[in-house]
């Protein structure tokens, strides 16, 4: 079976971005693949974090994970520091990757702009090889993340290519191995919608963990009362009603095209609606409607119709997972034999892989 593994930060608080760009797609890959999904909370501490809070975090991740619907008959949960390979493995991969590489990673540049020189860690650095060791040690086929994590995955692919270039077949084989590609290769797997959900005061900057205002994202365990509050006061934009952008998808008629070109040319500083996309985009996952059945249902709505219908559409969703959660969370031996389970089932298959390229890399063995 082909096999697959993602993994979530423990940082701040699960938020929708998370759940419709990786989590919930994981659900449904769980009955076709072999699954493995980790809580990493070894990238956790590349920005300054708080050591009082980080175990809370973890277990809160993981029984996220198990809320939304992992099943863990089927996938095997796990926290990444339980694993050593992890932290073993990216060692050894720090020394094939060039720093140019690390160097031009976005979320690097981004994050260590905002933190300056002087506060950032190496660690920051070199998240990716840690990332690209999470990944390889499981040999896996494909990484269903959100789209921001498409540049890492790359780079993994690269670094997979070059050790394999570098250790790999005949020169493995003159060592007593078994010779070919030390890794697997594997492919992003990103989904059609939602692998860029949008804050929810600027769609013109993804939901993350990390922006300072609560407002701008829903996170997995916000009460109804937030949901609303946040879905009544997010930002919208100044087109009237939700019928531009459906022209613009329907296979209209000349004239309807015609229609949305000429609105397009009034409103020329926002011709994309950014917020509206997003907030359609929302409504279509958690409601489970195909785009075509939005379109339809929403054409002739206005923004105050449509955010009730979008607040509804959410608290159906979360509601459940929330209620899963608390029972979760509550029953802490479960928990830690789950991830005790896990743990041990990732060992097996990371500590073959290990040790393949220690083998690969000529160390002596014991
Ligand atoms: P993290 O914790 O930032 O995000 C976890 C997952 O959520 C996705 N995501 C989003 N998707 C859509 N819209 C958004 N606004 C949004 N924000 C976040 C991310 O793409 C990701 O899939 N480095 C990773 C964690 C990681 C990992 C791995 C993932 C470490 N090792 C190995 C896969 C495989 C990260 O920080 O994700």
């Amino acid at each position: 079976r082909k096999r697959i593994v993602s993994g979530v930060q423990p940082t701040g608080s699960i938020h929708l971005g998370n759940y419709l760009g990786a989590i919930k797609n994981w659900i449904s890959l769980q009955n076709t693949y072999e699954t493995l999904f980790f809580i990493v909370d070894l990238h956790a501490i590349t920005l300054p974090y708080d050591a009082q809070k980080l175990s809370k975090a973890t277990r809160d991740t993981a029984a996220i994970y198990l809320a939304c619907g992992i099943d863990t008959s089927k996938a095997s949960v796990f926290v990444q520091s339980h694993v050593r390979a992890h932290v073993e493995l990216m060692w050894l991969l720090s020394s094939a990757t060039p720093v140019g590489w690390l160097n031009r990673m976005i979320q690097f540049k981004e994050k260590s702009r905002k933190a300056g020189d002087e506060n950032v860690g190496v660690a920051l650095l070199t998240y990716p090889v840690l990332m690209a060791s999470d990944i390889l040690l499981y040999q896996c086929d494909f990484v269903p993340v959100g789209e921001d994590q498409k540049q890492h995955l790359e780079l993994t692919r690269e670094l997979a290519a070059r050790v394999n270039y570098l250790y790999g077949g005949r020169k493995w084989k003159k060592l007593g191995g078994r010779g070919g590609a030390i890794f697997k290769v594997p492919e992003p797997l990103i989904p059609p919608t939602g692998a860029r959900v949008m804050s929810l005061i600027d769609g013109h900057s993804k939901m993350s963990k990390s922006a300072p205002s609560d407002q701008s994202r829903i996170n997995l365990l916000d009460p109804k009362d937030a949901i609303a509050n946040k879905i009544k006061r997010c930002k919208t934009d100044s087109f009237p009603g939700l019928r531009p952008i459906f022209y613009y998808n329907l296979e209209a008629s000349a004239l309807l095209v015609i229609f949305y070109i000429v609105i397009l040319l009034l409103e020329f500083d926002n011709p994309e609606r950014p917020e509206c996309n997003n907030l359609l985009s929302i409504y279509q996952l958690v409601s489970g409607r195909t785009k075509e059945e939005v379109q339809h249902e929403c054409q002739e709505m206005n923004w105050g119709t449509f955010k009730s219908l979008l607040t509804d559409a959410l608290v159906d969703h979360l509601h459940p997972i929330q209620v899963r959660y608390e029972e979760i969370i509550s029953d802490s031996a479960y928990l830690d034999r789950i991830l005790a389970e896990g743990a041990a089932k990732a060992s097996d298959i990371a500590d073959a892989t290990l040790s393949n390229v220690y083998q690969a890399m000529g160390f002596l063995r014991r």
